[in-house]
């Protein structure tokens, strides 16, 4: 039988106290420790959160060991194999796969919420011609909130539900509203005649000038980067919605902070900085090079799209890609030299002892960027890209989270390096 808790002396005080073993349906079983400070005087220390389980969880499942990826118990190849992003977007939300009415009323629904204030133009008009598409994207979502207001009331269910689908309707207006920005040509409107994806292409590509028809492909290949972007469990971006969420913030500007943490290289921010580094490396024959200076502790360059906190073997989602990246380039009949030394520079690495040793393999961002860049998504807009996909995880979890109830303030402890008590010392003195 297996044991229901552990025990924690300290010889010192002989104090002890007991941890009780909490079990989810799959993997590694937790203590749990938020006695222990009460009963033995001490804290625990877990920078990074590398043994903590921040809360449970029904929605997403990952073995890092394994390379395994289940949404709601669906393994992640067959749902790319066979869904489709609003599809796992309900299922996320709900828990269970839709029936047909389900999915009918689900894709009207955020169809029919798709367009954006036009108040919110204005504010866009802010922002210098080249400001960041995730900077934008940051103040952007974050002022949703200003304009509705009246429906942002956490413990309420019907708000909870209209937010949901607000977000997963608006983010692809807004993004692609933002990249027109950038480049100086008139935001496109949403033409609910399309379905998710090709709208969200149309906005981004088309003008009023001249006709523009989206590439189905294109549209497949999009949709298949959302749902291996959908969720990932308690990642970075998904705990700064559920922590900013623990306070009772409104949804909206518990996404925004979901957007802001995303952007970072080490985590959504490393699609960018991929394709970055690829294009830097130039030619194959140059990968060498970077693995060498990957390895060397005395430089900061890092494989970017390399390595994983989570997966100690192939994350599935980089195997779904690195298939979908040839595929995608063939049927639109692009030659891109970066693909080849994406797969150069893979080759050598998987090889290496400093990769093999430390369980470094290619992650989810490693291959998107190619793939991206064959769609002519610009650079800039890769995180912004990894964002679209992840608001379904991040609005699942946050409504996972009020759903509950009772939620709980998350507030972690210190360990204090500070001086220890001093007497203040007038200026004059000094
Ligand atoms: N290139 C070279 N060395 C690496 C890399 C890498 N990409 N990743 C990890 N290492 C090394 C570290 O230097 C460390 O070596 P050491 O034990 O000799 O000190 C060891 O591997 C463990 O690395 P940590 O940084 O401790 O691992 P952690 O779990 O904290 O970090 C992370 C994971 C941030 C993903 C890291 O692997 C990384 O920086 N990768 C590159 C950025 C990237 O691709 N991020 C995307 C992650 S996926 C996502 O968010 C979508």
């Amino acid at each position: 039988m297996s044991t229901s808790k552990l025990t924690l002396s300290d010889p010192d005080s002989g104090r002890s106290v007991d941890l009780p073993v909490v079990r989810g349906t799959l993997g590694d079983p937790a203590l749990d420790v938020a006695k222990i400070n009460r009963d033995l005087g001490y804290f625990t220390f877990d920078p990074g959160f590398v043994s903590t389980c921040s809360t449970r969880s029904a929605i997403t499942y990952i073995d890092g060991d394994k390379g395994v990826l289940l949404y709601r118990g669906y393994p992640i190849e067959q749902l790319a194999e066979q869904s489709n992003f609003l599809e796992i977007a309900y299922l996320l939300i709900n828990g269970e796969l839709p029936n047909p009415t389900q999915y009918h009323d689900f894709t009207e629904q955020v169809t029919h919420h798709t367009m954006i204030h036009e108040s919110l133009k204005t504010f866009m008009n802010g922002f210098h011609y080249n400001a960041h598409p995730m900077a934008m994207m940051c103040g952007m979502v974050g002022s949703l909130a200003a304009f509705y207001h009246d429906s942002l009331d956490p413990d309420n269910p019907h708000h909870r539900m209209v937010t949901a689908i607000r977000l997963i309707a608006k983010m692809p207006t807004i993004a692609a509203a933002c990249y027109k920005h950038m480049v100086g040509q008139p935001a496109v409107y949403p033409k609910n005649s399309l379905g998710y994806c090709s709208r969200f292409l149309d906005m981004m590509f088309s003008v009023p000038a001249e006709d523009y028809e989206v590439d189905p492909v294109a549209a497949k290949a999009l949709d298949l980067l959302f749902i291996l972007h959908a969720d990932h469990e308690q990642n970075a971006s998904t705990s700064t919605v559920r922590l900013v969420g623990s306070s009772g913030a409104n949804p909206i500007a518990c996404i925004a902070a979901g957007v802001a943490a995303l952007w970072g290289p080490a985590h959504g921010g490393a699609n960018e900085a991929v394709l970055e580094m690829l294009t830097e490396i130039g030619t194959k024959d140059q990968v060498g090079k970077a693995v060498a200076r990957a390895k060397d502790k005395n430089d900061n360059f890092r494989l970017m799209g390399f390595g994983h906190r989570v997966y100690k073997n192939f994350d599935p989602r980089a195997k779904i890609i690195s298939k979908m990246t040839h595929e995608v380039l063939n049927k639109l009949g692009i030659h891109d030299p970066l693909l080849e030394v994406a797969m150069a520079l893979e080759e050598v690495a998987l090889k290496d002892d400093y990769f093999v040793e430390r369980k470094l393999y290619p992650n989810v961002d490693f291959y998107s960027g190619i793939i991206y860049k064959a769609l002519n998504i610009p650079v800039e807009m890769f995180t912004v890209m990894f964002a679209l996909g992840r608001t379904a995880g991040w609005i699942a979890h946050w409504l996972e989270q009020n759903a509950e109830g009772n939620v709980k303030i998350g507030r972690p402890r210190q360990i204090y390096t500070g001086s220890a008590h001093r007497d203040y010392v007038a200026m004059e003195s000094r």
